[in-house]
C-alpha cells in the first residue's frame, strides 16, 4: 500500500492526515471555550502521548491558562498491560480548581477513570477530559469523555504524539497498524 511505513517490524497505513487533525483541533478549541474553559482552568497534559495534541489545542485556544504535566502509563507494545504506573505525579495544587486533562487516546478508560478519581481526592472542584481519540468500542471503565476529537475503531495508531514502543511520536499524520 502506498505511503505505508514500518516501525519495529509492524506495518502502518495512513489513517488521519495532519490537515484533518488541525481542522478538528480548531473546532475543539472553540467547543472548550464555549463550554467554559477559560484563564482560570488548570490544564493537565498526560505525557507522553498528549504532548503534541496539548500543544496544538492550547495554542489554538490562545489562552493564558496554566498547564502542568503528568505521566501515567499502562501500555506495553500494542496492548494495555492492565496495570497503571505513575511516573510523574501531579505537582500543581488542584484544590478548588477547574481541571481539564488533555489526553491523546482513551481505550479501556482505566487511565482516565483513575485520574479523575485522583483529582477529586486531591480536592479539584471539577475534572473534565478532552481526548484527541476515543476507541469507544473498547472502553470498559466507566468514565465520561467530555470532548472527543475523533471516535475511532479498534485500530492501534501511531503518530501525532502516539508511539509504538517509543517510536513514531514525531510523525505529522496518524497511522494505523495493518
Ligand atoms: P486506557 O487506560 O486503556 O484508556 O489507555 C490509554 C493509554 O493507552 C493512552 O494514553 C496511550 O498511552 C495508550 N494507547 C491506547 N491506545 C493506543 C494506540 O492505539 N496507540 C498508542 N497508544 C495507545
Amino acid at each position: 500500500m502506498n505511503n505505508c511505513l514500518e516501525i519495529n517490524g509492524l506495518t502502518f497505513r495512513p489513517y488521519l492526515s495532519a490537515a484533518q487533525i488541525a481542522k478538528r483541533i480548531g473546532e475543539l478549541a472553540e467547543e472548550l471555550k464555549r463550554d467554559g474553559a477559560d484563564e482560570s482552568t488548570l490544564f493537565v497534559c498526560m505525557l507522553s502521548g498528549a504532548f503534541v495534541f496539548a500543544s496544538d489545542l492550547l495554542r489554538a485556544m490562545n489562552t493564558t491558562a496554566e498547564i502542568c504535566f503528568v505521566k501515567w502509563s499502562s501500555y506495553c507494545g500494542t496492548q494495555s498491560s492492565g496495570e497503571l504506573t505513575e511516573q510523574l505525579p501531579v505537582t500543581a495544587d488542584v484544590k478548588g480548581r477547574k481541571v481539564i486533562v488533555v489526553e491523546d487516546i482513551v481505550e479501556t478508560g482505566m487511565t482516565m477513570r483513575r485520574f479523575v478519581e485522583k483529582m477529586k481526592a486531591m480536592g479539584a472542584a471539577d475534572c473534565k477530559i478532552v481526548s484527541l481519540l476515543h476507541k469507544a468500542q473498547l472502553q470498559t471503565h466507566a468514565v465520561h469523555i467530555d470532548w472527543v476529537g475523533f471516535e475511532i475503531d479498534n485500530a492501534f495508531v501511531v503518530g501525532y504524539g502516539l508511539d509504538y514502543d517509543g517510536k513514531g511520536r514525531m510523525l505529522r499524520d496518524l497511522y494505523a497498524k495493518v
